[in-house]
């Protein structure tokens, strides 16, 4: 059994065919052709903070694949009254066949795998977001190509996002330019990767656009870090995207953003609005992927 909790439990391997399943996935939905492969299966979702994207894509795209789901918050569960998150994960895991989480502490979805009978999926937690990064990889793809050889710029947080482009970059062969304010670095530890081969450190995010293949950004404050707020705005006024970063990217560079955006914050509305931004793709084929990985997780590999 296979658990997804981190961009690197899964192979280079893994991710080649899971893109070429997406694309199917996405054809044959585009197209309006049955794809039944987890017929009568059941995903239970578990909330610990707020989403849209995470709970849409998935849940959508359970029905799709002829299952069902179940979807739990932390208010209206037993989790939120101090259930022991091993017991949870025990029955939980008994009555259904995948389980996506969204949660604060890493350690937290590892517990929950450790004692679940059946796949896990990290729908975000502190430290990771892997299911936003395989869709935005695949949106990558679908634009330009192989993402191999290429540089993605991250502007901003060394946060849950910027992580896992870092394990994303030492397993798929491509380089990040990672520039951050001051105290909000990435750590290497923290973000999994095994070397700092796959990524350059720029003071100045103007530098790490430079040439860049696609540029990339998050909030100025991830949610569970609320109270840091007023100190991040004034520490992350000159990690804005902007055009003038834009164009100092490679020509056809592309623009992505996990969402939700703000405007005005860690990017200017005419990027986000504009000819380099594939945030709605980016959006969409959450659903596609998440498809195909389910599938993958419970079924394997499918002709
Ligand atoms: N990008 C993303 O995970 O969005 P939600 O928080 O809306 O799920
Ligand atoms: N880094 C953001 C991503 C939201 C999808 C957060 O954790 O809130």
């Amino acid at each position: 059994m296979k658990h997804y909790l981190q961009f690197k439990d899964l192979s280079a391997h893994e991710y080649t065919y899971l893109f070429a399943r997406a694309a199917l996935i996405k054809h044959k939905f585009k197209t309006y052709e049955k794809h039944h492969t987890l017929l009568d299966r059941t995903l239970a979702m578990i909330f610990e903070k707020a989403s849209t994207r995470t709970r849409v894509s998935f849940e959508a795209g359970m029905y799709q694949l002829g299952g069902s789901v179940v979807h739990l918050t932390t208010g209206d569960s037993q989790l939120g009254r101090a259930e022991p998150i091993e017991d949870s994960a025990k029955v939980i895991s008994r009555m259904t066949d995948i389980v996506m989480i969204r949660t604060f502490e890493q350690t937290k979805i590892e517990r929950f795998a450790a004692h679940s009978r059946v796949p896990v999926i990290n729908g975000l937690t502190n430290e990771f977001h892997p299911c936003q990064v395989l869709a935005d990889i695949f949106t990558f793809i679908e634009h330009r190509g192989s993402i191999a050889g290429k540089t993605v710029a991250w502007v901003g947080d060394g946060n849950n996002m910027a992580n896992t482009w870092l394990q994303a970059a030492e397993l798929l062969g491509f380089t990040v330019h990672v520039s951050t304010p001051r105290g909000y670095e990435v750590d290497q530890a923290v973000a999994g990767v095994g070397s700092a081969d796959s990524y350059r450190v720029f003071s100045d995010p103007l530098q790490a656009c430079r040439g860049a293949d696609l540029v990339t950004t998050d909030v100025w404050t991830s949610m569970g870090y609320e109270a840091e707020n007023a100190a991040r705005m004034q520490a992350f006024t000159s990690w804005r995207v902007s055009a003038a970063m834009m164009a100092v990217a490679a020509p056809d560079a592309l623009f992505m953003h996990c969402l939700p955006a703000h405007r005005g914050e860690e990017v200017d509305a005419e990027v986000i609005d504009g000819p380099h931004s594939v945030v709605w793709d980016e959006a969409e084929n959450r659903m596609h992927v998440q498809k195909a990985l389910m599938e993958y997780l419970l079924r394997g590999e499918m002709a």
